[in-house]
């Protein structure tokens, strides 16, 4: 008989993604949605999947335990995979309660709905790189020590836990994927990539005039998300339950992948002046087309992280395939056509 899984977070990129990879692999896919007055399945009519017989949507706040209960109760999904979040790093300092009831109780919530309707659920939770935060290494694996710098992060941090609470306390197969920093054409706009690409397209065709940015230092371990979500399912598929760091093992910083982005769309771009005062300028035209705004700034910054995947490649073989410059072609290419048209 074909497998059920469960998926949270259905509306976002993770979740549209991830339900394609499993309807491909004949699941049948509950993909739970948190109900609001407009309409929010772009992504998955994007992926040309909402009208799929063997995709079910199904109506779940996470921050609602009998909801969750009883959703659990009415699918018995063989898996779950738990990726609802308030998933924005600056929001969770503007909205900690909030990002605290929806990261780490929702969670708890599942978990526990597992231990009392039906132990043999296997359960992932989305686990995050922003949870080493301060780093405590130069490269980050699933034994490098913890250090979060936003309520985000905090929040994450205690639904990891919880999560290996459960596997060791109950014996449920719960299992965390600490994924580092992934991106695709369907990623939200607020994320720095996205925001990059897009200000391409639109400063291209004559829309935008000046992209604004925050902290170009900034590091991150890119991959492209339909790589990881791949990831995702396999760690579910292991023999046992356990943590697994999926990354490219490469990093960039946020002035470099912008420079990538705008070459893509034949811009070559230099940088002059310092801090707040640095500018990006389009060699061709002589125009200003990144400037800083402070707003974007952090009360605490992830200055870099730098992801080890050793162990997901040996135990599960999975791997990162696409590279940054083939990520920001992608993205590019996709924003371009959709501006453009
Ligand atoms: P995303 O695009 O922001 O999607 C988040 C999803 O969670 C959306 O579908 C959102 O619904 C849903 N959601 C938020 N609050 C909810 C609630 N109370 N009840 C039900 N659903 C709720 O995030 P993503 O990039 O796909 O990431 C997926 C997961 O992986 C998140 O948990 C994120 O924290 C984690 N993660 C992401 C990355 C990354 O680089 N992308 C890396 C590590 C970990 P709406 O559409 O209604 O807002
Ligand atoms: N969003 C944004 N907007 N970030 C900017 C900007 C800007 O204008 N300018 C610079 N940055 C810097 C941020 O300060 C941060 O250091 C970096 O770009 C990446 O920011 P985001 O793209 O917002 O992602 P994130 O790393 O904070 O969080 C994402 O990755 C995590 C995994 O490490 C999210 O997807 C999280 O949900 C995920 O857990």
């Amino acid at each position: 008989m074909n497998k059920t899984a469960l998926i949270t977070g259905i509306t976002g990129q993770d979740g549209a993604y991830l339900a394609m990879f499993l309807l491909e692999k004949k699941y049948r896919v509950i993909g739970c949605y948190r109900r609001s007055s407009t309409v929010n399945f772009w992504r998955l009519i994007e992926l040309e999947i909402f009208e799929e017989s063997n995709l079910v949507l199904v109506d779940l706040d996470i921050t609602d335990p009998m909801n969750v209960c009883s959703v659990v109760r009415k699918y018995r999904p063989n898996e779950i995979y738990n990726l609802a979040a308030q998933s924005f790093v600056a929001s969770s300092f503007e909205n900690p309660v909030i990002t605290t009831n929806i990261n780490s109780l929702g969670p708890l919530y599942f978990l526990e709905a597992i231990k009392l309707i039906d132990k043999n659920i296997r359960f992932y939770q989305a686990s995050t790189s922003e949870m080493y935060g301060k780093i405590q290494n130069p490269s980050q694996d699933e034994n490098t020590p913890f250090y979060p710098r936003s309520p985000y992060a905090a929040s994450k941090l205690y639904a990891h836990w919880i999560t290996i609470n459960y596997r060791e306390s109950y014996g449920i197969f719960a299992a965390c994927g600490i994924l580092f920093n992934h991106e695709s054409p369907l990623r939200g706009e607020e994320f720095v990539t996205k925001k990059i690409t897009l200000a391409v397209a639109k400063i291209k065709y004559g829309l935008q005039k000046t992209l604004y940015l925050g902290n170009l230092n900034a590091r991150r371990d890119w991959g492209y998300a339909k790589d990881y979500v791949k990831g995702m399912w396999q760690i579910l598929q292991a023999e046992k339950p356990d943590n697994y760091v999926l990354a490219t093992g490469k990093n960039e910083t946020i002035r470099n992948f912008a420079v990538l982005a705008f070459r893509t769309a034949d811009m070559e771009i230099k940088f002059e002046g310092d801090k707040e005062n640095e500018i990006g300028i389009d060699i061709k035209t002589g125009n200003s087309v990144i400037r800083i705004d402070k707003k974007h700034y952090r009360p605490a910054e992830v200055d870099t992280l730098l992801g080890n995947p050793k162990k997901a490649n040996n135990e599960l073989s999975w791997k990162a395939t696409t590279s940054l410059e083939k990520l920001a072609e992608i993205m590019v290419e996709y924003d371009l056509k959709s501006i453009g048209t």
